[in-house]
């Protein structure tokens, strides 16, 4: 069985309330139930975290035996040179994952510290776009 984990960064604990024009309406805990249904062949285990360091800390302990990581690093995406950093450190591919098309929002949202480390990226499809990079994963 693959080990896949997703994981999130800043604000998105607040999926379902945060901005849900943008962001859509639905909490991420009652979609990765979903998920996990329709993925039942892949074990997908989550974490999510404000804290740029735990993201770092999380992405040495999974990434050197994971079969893949779906990273949502949200803000830190255009600031961390850390997380691109530990990103481009670990063996386990990386796909990078956005709700929102965030080319088509405030141009301090085109950067990406994480981008070019990534195996690929999926972004502007809502929760869709996890599904996708797990698809592309599984
Ligand atoms: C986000 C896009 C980021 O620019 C923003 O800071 C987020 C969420 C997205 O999933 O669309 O928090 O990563």
């Amino acid at each position: 069985m693959k080990n896949i984990i997703i994981i999130n960064g800043p604000n998105l604990n607040l999926l379902g309330k945060r901005q849900p024009e943008i962001y859509g309406d639905i909490n991420f805990n009652d979609f990765l139930i979903e998920l996990k249904n329709k993925f039942s062949s892949i074990s997908i285990s989550y974490f999510q975290s404000n804290i740029e360091g735990e993201i770092i800390d999380k992405l040495h302990e999974v990434g050197f035996h994971f079969d893949g990581i779906i990273l949502n690093a949200a803000a830190y995406t255009h600031t961390s040179v850390a997380i691109g950093d530990a990103v481009s450190s670990i063996k386990s591919p990386v796909i990078e994952v956005h709700l929102s098309n965030t080319y088509a929002r405030e141009d301090f949202r085109h950067k990406s510290y994480i981008s070019p480390h990534a195996k690929g990226i999926v972004l502007g499809f809502g929760l869709k776009s996890y599904e996708l990079a797990l698809s592309s994963l599984s």
